[in-house]
């Protein structure tokens, strides 16, 4: 079921809520459909501020097909919007104007492609005809494009097209291109391979003189891997999000991409990024590839011959005049020989089960300074994941189910203005927010799920990050004779955990039982006294890391006890609820008031302690320890 913290978008009729451009300065949500555009108001997607509906308007061709999709939107300089529609295979680009849309938007809407506006200028990686067998990436305007070559693009499926944000030094000036295709250079298998691959191009090309001439003279490949354990093919390319640094170089900017299997024999998604110097170094420095004759066909290999000066791809000469002998050696081998490989040289993540779609990535920063990435990322089942790196390990530490049904999310956005995640799929739209912290979860199950967004959102006292979990001491009197029980909550279903008594490790035992989230002792004596700690532990990198969840310090008491409390209870269990819960308000507001003054709490998410955190059956009294 959906959550009650999400708003939902979907008009009747309309369907495929596949492309959205983010207006945060009018504070709209742009989203293009199946024949229509929509603005909608950013904070709460459910109101509709304007839409515009786009027939198709070529209705010569077959009735069925006649369908416009919405595909590009882009927003140029000047605050106008550029659309373009698939418009039944005869493509269409709008700037509110009318404009021929072909190798700009594709003809056919289940067709992969990519474009991005760029100085009011169109890049866009997709088909120049009806059949969908030119695929190009061009420029608008000078009009500049790739070679219809295999060796170029190779059956391609565009992913998405990228710059780097402006800066005042370095040599900025390139556009990328992620994109899957058929390998030229693995020809000894007997099916065709896909491999995935990153592509580059230089903003000043203009094309050659007599060589190239309107195509780009800059145009560089390298193949991207993401080596997932035990798959023999490499993996595919689906999705990508930049993410840089204001503070720093744009060099230091990463590219997370989401990689899925090219068998159906696997289900294993993954999560690889790559450092936009790693990218750069390939090309500025690695070796090219060349084809070379063996024996009755050719193969390709590492060219090791002299490469041209000025170096292909170095953006730095004009292209127009660049010497034949550099256009000649692009034009025929426009693939780097050196691989690129992940920061790390393996996934961020990986996970069974439905394939991952879309990514975002957004920066938390903890009051300590220290940074959390955490990526969102969508699934063919509608999910949405939301996973942390700690101490250098992602962890997946909440899954929402978005859609009603199970439903691929197809595009994926998050606006720093709201706060808010915008997810759309074929059925329609939904905004969740980044934090949930004090919503569906409790403010202890956040911090123990290990949601930076808690300390994001703790502002009135200390604010710790939850990789140390902060604890306070609860103390806890006891009747001899009765039961006690310790809870230590944990909705965090990566740690197990295990009970201390003055360091000592508790074991089970016929009088100690160690559930999930609590710890049980019966028939209590004195020797149960004393100072229990619940710690909870993860594995990482083959370290256990430990962490304390929850205090207590249990004492002996001589007075008189209410009812005993009894794990399985039948007709005083009612009672015993009410009663446990008034206690356990009163110690809550006690120990509040009392460590208010003196300890620093570890959160804060303006909510009370439930009853959960703490429960005994004696009387309980708070007090310093
Ligand atoms: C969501 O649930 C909370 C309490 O569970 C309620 O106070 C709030 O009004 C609900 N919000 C919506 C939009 O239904
Ligand atoms: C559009 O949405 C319908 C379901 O409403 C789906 O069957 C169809 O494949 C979608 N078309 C494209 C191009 O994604």
């Amino acid at each position: 079921c959906l959550r009650n913290d999400t708003r939902l978008f979907r008009e009747e009729g309309v369907s495929n809520y596949t492309i959205m451009l983010l207006q945060e300065d009018t504070k709209l949500l742009l989203l293009g459909a199946r024949e229509a555009l929509f603005a909608l108001d950013l904070e709460d997607i459910s109101k509709k501020q304007a839409s515009q509906e786009y027939d198709c308007k070529n209705k010569g061709k077959d009735l069925s097909e006649c369908k416009n999709y919405i595909k590009i939107l882009h927003k140029t300089e000047d605050n106008r919007m550029y659309v373009c529609g698939t418009n039944a295979f005869d493509p269409e680009c709008d700037y509110m104007t009318g404009e021929d849309g072909k190798g700009k938007c594709p003809f056919d809407p289940y067709q992969r492609h990519a474009s991005i506006m760029v100085d009011d200028n169109l890049y866009s990686a997709t088909s120049m005809n009806f059949l969908g067998s030119e695929l190009v990436l061009m420029r608008s305007s000078p009009p500049i494009r790739t070679e219809i070559k295999t060796s170029w693009l190779n059956e391609p499926n565009f992913i998405s097209l990228a710059q780097l944000p402006k800066s005042d030094w370095g040599d900025d000036d390139k556009v990328y291109l992620f994109f899957s295709e058929t390998a030229v250079e693995y020809d000894c298998y007997k099916k065709p391979v896909v491999v995935s691959r990153v592509a580059r191009v230089c903003k000043g090309d203009t094309g050659g003189r007599r060589t190239l001439q309107r195509k780009w003279t800059s145009f560089l490949k390298a193949r991207l891997e993401c080596p997932v354990l035990g798959s023999q093919l490499p993996n595919i390319i689906q999705n990508t999000y930049r993410w840089c640094d204001p503070q720093k170089h744009w060099s230091d900017c990463l590219f997370y991409a989401i990689f899925t299997p090219q068998s159906d024999t696997s289900d294993l998604s993954a999560v690889c990024a790559y450092s936009v110097f790693d990218i750069n170094r390939v090309f500025a420095e690695g070796q090219f590839k060349t084809l070379v004759p063996v024996e009755t066909s050719f193969i390709w290999v590492a060219y090791s011959g002299e490469v041209p000066d000025p170096r292909p791809g170095s953006c730095q000469t004009r292209s127009l005049d660049l010497p034949d002998q550099t256009l000649h050696f692009i034009r025929d081998r426009p693939l780097m020989e050196d691989i690129i490989q992940p920061i790390g040289e393996k996934p961020l993540l990986e996970r069974r089960g439905a394939a991952f779609t879309c990514i975002v990535v957004h920066q938390v920063e903890a009051a300590d300074g220290q940074k959390f990435h955490v990526m969102f990322i969508g699934t063919e089942d509608g999910t949405l994941l939301k996973a942390v790196n700690y101490v250098g390990e992602m962890f997946i530490i909440e899954q929402i189910q978005l859609f009603q049904s199970p439903e691929a999310i197809k595009v994926l956005r998050f606006s720093d203005v709201t706060g808010q995640l915008y997810a759309g799929s074929d059925y329609g739209v939904v905004q969740v927010p980044l934090a949930t912290c004090g919503r569906s979860l409790s403010c202890l199950d956040c911090i123990l799920a290990r949601d930076p967004y808690c300390g994001w959102d703790a502002t009135v006292f200390g604010q710790e990050i939850p990789t140390v979990a902060g604890t306070r001491m609860l103390g806890v009197w006891f009747m001899p004779g009765g039961s006690v029980k310790l809870a230590c909550p944990s909705s965090s279903n990566l740690a197990t955990t295990k009970w201390e008594v003055n360091g000592r490790l508790v074991a089970s035992s016929p009088r100690h039982e160690i559930l999930q989230d609590e710890l049980l002792i019966l028939n209590v004596s004195d020797s149960d006294a004393g100072r229990y700690r619940c710690l909870s532990m993860e594995r990482s990198k083959g370290d256990q890391y430990t962490a304390t969840v929850a205090e207590y310090q249990l004492s002996l008491k001589g007075e008189p006890r209410l009812p005993q409390a009894q794990r399985n209870g039948s007709s005083t269990v009612g009672l015993q609820v009410v009663i446990g819960l008034l206690v356990v308000s009163l110690v809550a507001l006690l120990a509040w008031n009392f460590y208010n003054g003196h300890l620093p709490l570890p959160w804060n998410c303006n909510k009370k302690q439930s009853g959960k955190s703490y429960e005994s059956n004696g009387q309980e009294d708070p007090g310093p320890l």
